[in-house]
């Protein structure tokens, strides 16, 4: 058994995240952390807020709170929303906590000495209207590569190269929208990301090749622009300090380090920040993921597309100049966008939907399994309410919640409340067993591989799998001429339902705990907390035996009415 370590990209603290988020990063790492745990291996799923930088600073201001305060409450909101949608974080710690100052100014202080950092004097451009040295992202103008007019001075959207904000062509402040932009003269630091580009190089050709093309090829693109020397510090209020041991006139002036200089470095001080709140007696060696790390770590990060120069290219070349033994990715995960009608989805112009309001509407489960079943993986994918509502209906209610339904209320309507015992099984059962056993091998390849497109078709096969049975056996016509050929079926179809409960889980657990919780298996039966189905197992279909009581659960799954449609529809605007 492995020991994985999984991240999703960290959203920053400005505001409650869309649902083009959730489906980049946190959800398929919750889906898989939660498959990986059901396999039996040890899992440590860590996120946090990204809670630095311009943003935090200029949304505090809007909500007229302190910033600490206001990144305090925004954690506890975004938490609250994460737990909503059943995400199991190990942790889900804050970029600004004491252990991540700590661990950034450390490996800050290795990267000096080891002469990957140096002061430069560098012109900034200050924005007169604005009273302010405008950090990189809050200057926008037209990309120099590409054209495209709403390129910010960090990074081009459009074309994802990374620019400087003097690259820009027409700069303007993002704040004011002035372009009574100047420049002036202040020292920053440099991360010599130039001395570093040959042993990020070879960690590339050494690893990334197993990762998907979308996140090789855009590491690939950005070594062959090769590495810029990049200013890692930043006059803002807010943020990591420069130690000032080794830098005192920078952290007197009250430099902080850019905010992507220290999320990163958050992965690691989340992990501690999980260990130091570890309850007494319990072990919680942060170090054995992270530092001298042996090969039974697996570390896999999630994130979309825009995030993956940073995770790596940047925060490889910071590791690799601390010269420590830190852990580094073994897979990228890169996601595409989740577009809402062939738009963007926007935090800042509201448009789509969010996070929050999704659970209003529905509970988890809908969205968890829509969102897997549309990820972007090898293109964007759209949302629409016709497609999501489609979904829904056919997978979730018909396919899998009437079926748990029809099965079970059939049964106690005519055995009873015990599952009933009926003939052996026959031919149709065989073939039903080992269909199943090969949906569920392609499943786990699938889950694997992190297909999560096609593990949720998979998935979806395995349900259909089970009404098709039912269909044949038509336990309704067999009852009327030989009952223990329909008690059978329906033990049976019982028996795919508990299996349904163990491998919809990652997907659905909702949904998957109340199928598991419909039966009252006795405390030492083997199938009462298996957390996944072997093959044997699931080509027997036998983990719940004649006997067990059952009860029928509420509908598992509602469907999305003609009148919700237009409701919601109207509400947050479709093609328009
Ligand atoms: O793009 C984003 O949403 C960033 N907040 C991701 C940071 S990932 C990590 F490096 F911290
Ligand atoms: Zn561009």
């Amino acid at each position: 058994m492995a020991r994985h370590l999984i991240t999703s990209a960290l959203p920053y603290i400005n505001g409650i995240k869309h649902l083009g988020n959730m489906v980049g990063s946190m959800l398929p790492a919750d889906v898989y952390s939660r498959y990986l745990r059901g396999r039996g291996h040890e899992v440590l799923y860590i996120c946090a807020t990204d809670e630095h930088g311009t943003p935090a600073e200029l949304a505090a201001q809007e909500a007229g709170l302190p910033v600490a305060e206001f990144c305090a409450r925004a954690h506890d909101q975004q938490k609250a929303v994460y737990d909503g949608f059943q995400l199991s974080f190990d942790h889900f710690g804050r970029s600004s906590s004491p252990q991540n100052r700590e661990i950034t100014q450390e490996i800050a202080r290795e990267l000096h000495a080891n002469g990957f950092i140096e002061e430069r004097s560098i012109r900034q451009v200050y924005s007169n209207t604005d009273g302010r040295f405008l950090p990189d992202r809050y200057i926008v103008g037209t990309c120099p590569h590409c054209g495209y007019d709403k390129a910010r001075g960090d990074q081009c959207e459009n074309c994802t190269r990374v620019l400087d904000p003097t690259d820009l062509l027409e700069p303007r402040s993002a704040i004011s929208g002035s372009a009574d932009l100047e420049v002036r003269e202040t020292t920053h630091l440099f991360l010599l990301q130039s001395k570093l580009t040959g042993q990020v190089e070879d960690w590339i050709a050494a690893h990334g090749d197993e990762w998907p093309v979308l996140a090789s090829s855009i590491a690939r693109k950005w070594l062959t622009e090769g590495l810029q020397d990049r200013a890692i510090t930043r006059d803002l209020e807010w943020g990591v300090p420069v130690p000032a041991d080794v830098w005192p006139e920078l952290a007197a002036s009250g430099k902080v380090f850019y905010v992507w200089f220290d999320a990163p470095i958050e992965y690691i001080g989340a992990t501690k920040e999980w260990a130091d709140a570890a309850r007494d007696g319990e072990l919680r060696d942060w170090k054995s993921w992270w530092y001298e790390a042996d090969e039974t770590v697996r570390y896999t990060e999630f994130m979309a597309k825009d995030n993956v120069p940073f995770h790596t290219v940047m925060f490889p070349a910071t590791i690799l100049g601390s010269r420590q033994p830190w852990k580094k990715v073994d897979y990228v995960k890169a996601f595409n966008w989740l577009t809402y009608y062939g738009g963007k989805f926007s935090t800042s112009q509201k448009r789509g939907i969010f996070t929050d309001v999704a659970l209003e509407l529905l509970p988890a489960d809908y969205w968890r399994y829509f969102l897997m079943a549309h990820a972007p993986e090898s293109d964007d994918s759209s949302f629409t309410w016709d497609l999501f509502a489609s979904v829904v209906n056919k997978d979730l209610a018909d396919t899998l919640g009437n079926f748990v339904n029809r099965v079970l209320s059939f049964s106690r309507k005519r055995f009873g409340d015990e599952v009933p015992a009926g003939h052996a099984a026959g031919e149709a059962e065989e073939r039903l067993g080992a269909q199943i056993a090969e949906l569920l091998a392609d499943h786990e390849a699938q889950l694997e591989a992190l297909n999560f497109r096609k593990a949720a078709q998979s998935l979806r096969a395995l349900w259909s799998a089970g009404n098709a049975y039912l269909d044949e056996k038509a336990p309704w016509l067999q009852v009327k001429t030989d009952p223990e050929a329909a008690a059978l079926t329906l033990r049976t179809a019982m028996n795919l339902i508990h299996l349904y409960a163990v491998v919809s889980e990652p997907f659905i657990p909702t949904a998957a705990r109340a199928m598991r919780e419909a039966f009252a298996l006795p405390a030492d039966a083997p199938a009462r907390t298996r957390s996944w189905v072997d093959a044997a197992e699931a080509r027997a279909l036998d983990a719940v035996p004649a006997g067990t009581p059952f009860t029928v659960p509420p509908v598992l799954f509602a469907k999305i009415t003609d009148e919700d449609l237009a409701g919601w529809t109207a509400r947050f605007g479709g093609g328009e």
